[in-house]
C-alpha cells in the first residue's frame, strides 16, 4: 500500500480531525477499540482522535515499564483524566526488569523491551479483551525509516508484510500514518492537548533504558532518572532539540571527603537538530555546565564524574543505546 504524506503546509487540522474521526467511526462501527498510550505526542493524538470517535468504547492503557521519567506515569494518566479520557495504568515493572536481567548488548536490550511489551504485557491485554481493533500512533517517518532499514521501529507491522488480522487476530488502525512529527504536533495542539504534550521533546521508545550502558536494573534506572531530572531542570532555559543524561558502565576513581571513591560516570548530551537525522552538540555556557556537574555529583549518589558530549551525529547517535 502506497502511503501519501500530508505535508505540514498542506495540513488543514480541522478537516483532518473531522475526516479521521468519521473514518474511525466507520471502521470500528459499534465495536470497541484498544490502544496503548505512552504520553508521547503520537499516541496522545491517536487517543484523542479515537476518544472523539467512539468515546468510552475506547480502552486506553498506560504500561508502566519502570523505565519512565520521574512521575511520568501518573502525570500522563492525570492529564488525560482532565480531558475526560480514562486511562488504565498497568504495573508491568516486574515483567520488564525480568526481561532485561543480565542483558548488556544494546540491540538485545531493545528487542527484550519490544518483546515484553508486545508479547507479555500489552499483547496479552489485547488478547484477553477480545477487542478486534488496535489503534497505533505509527507516523510517516517510522515507515520510511523501517522500510529503508535504518531503524526497526517497533510499531511497524503491515508495511513489513505482516497481516495482523491473520497473525494476531486484530486489525491495526493507524490514523496518523500520513503525518510527520511537526504535523502531528499541530494536530495535538488543535485537539486541545496541553503544551507539555504537543511541545514535548522527543523521548525514545525504550525510555531510560536507551540511556543506560550495560545492565538495566531498577537501581541503575533510578540513577539515570535522578540525573535526567537534574539535567532537564538545569537546562530548561536552553534552546535545544533534546537534552539527556547517560549512565556509563565503567567506573572511575574519584575523591570525596578526603577518601578515594571508585564511582559512577554520567555523560550529559544536549543536541541542536531539526529532524534528529543529524545533530550537533548545543553550545552550553560553562557556568551552566559547572552547576550541572556540581548538582549531579552531590545529588546523585555514587556519581564522581560528569562529561559533556562534543561529538556530532553522525557518527554519534542522539541516544546511547
Ligand atoms: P538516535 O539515538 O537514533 O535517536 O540518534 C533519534 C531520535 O529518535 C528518538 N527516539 C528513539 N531513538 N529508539 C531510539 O534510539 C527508539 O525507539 C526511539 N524512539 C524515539 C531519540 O530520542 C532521538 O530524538
Amino acid at each position: 500500500m502506497e502511503i501519501q504524506e500530508i505535508k505540514l503546509e498542506e495540513l488543514d487540522p480541522k478537516k483532518f480531525i473531522e475526516e479521521k474521526v468519521a473514518e474511525l467511526r466507520e471502521i470500528i462501527g459499534k465495536n470497541r477499540a484498544i490502544n496503548a498510550l505512552s504520553g508521547g505526542v503520537d499516541s496522545s493524538v491517536v487517543t484523542m482522535l479515537a476518544h472523539r470517535a467512539i468515546g468510552d468504547r475506547l480502552e486506553t492503557y498506560f504500561i508502566e515499564n519502570g523505565l519512565m521519567r520521574e512521575g511520568e506515569p501518573t502525570n500522563v494518566v492525570n492529564t488525560f483524566k482532565k480531558l475526560g479520557v480514562k486511562v488504565e495504568l498497568v504495573d508491568a515493572k516486574k515483567e520488564f526488569f525480568e526481561a532485561l536481567k543480565s542483558i548488556e548488548d544494546p540491540e538485545i536490550k531493545r528487542e527484550a523491551i519490544t518483546q515484553t511489551f508486545y508479547k507479555r504485557v500489552f499483547g496479552k491485554i489485547v488478547k484477553d479483551s477480545g477487542i478486534k481493533f488496535l489503534l497505533q500512533g505509527t507516523n510517516y517517518t517510522d515507515i520510511e525509516e523501517t522500510v529503508a532499514k535504518i531503524k526497526r521501529q517497533h510499531n511497524v507491522l503491515e508495511q513489513l508484510g505482516i497481516n495482523t488480522e491473520k497473525e494476531f487476530g486484530y486489525k491495526v488502525i493507524e490514523p496518523i500514518i500520513q503525518l510527520r512529527k511537526p504535523a502531528v504536533r499541530k494536530i495535538a495542539k488543535y485537539l486541545g492537548l496541553p503544551k507539555s504534550i504537543y511541545a514535548r521533546p522527543p523521548f525514545p521508545g525504550p525510555a531510560l533504558a536507551a540511556r543506560i550502558i550495560g545492565e538495566v536494573t531498577p537501581e541503575r534506572v533510578e540513577i539515570v532518572r535522578k540525573a535526567t531530572n537534574i539535567v532537564e531542570e538545569e537546562l530548561q532555559g536552553i534552546k535545544a532539540f533534546q537534552c539527556l543524561a547517560i549512565l556509563h558502565s565503567d567506573k572511575v576513581t574519584g575523591l570525596r571527603s578526603g577518601k578515594r571513591e571508585f564511582g559512577l560516570q554520567v555523560e550529559v548530551r544536549c543536541w541542536d537538530s531539526v529532524d534528529a537525522k543529524t545533530a550537533t552538540p548545543t553550545k552550553i555556557p560553562y557556568n551552566i555546565l559547572f552547576r550541572l556537574a556540581s548538582r549531579l555529583t552531590s545529588e546523585v549518589q555514587g556519581v564522581v564524574s560528569v562529561t559533556y558530549n562534543i561529538a556530532t551525529k553522525p557518527p554519534s547517535t542522539i541516544e546511547a543505546v
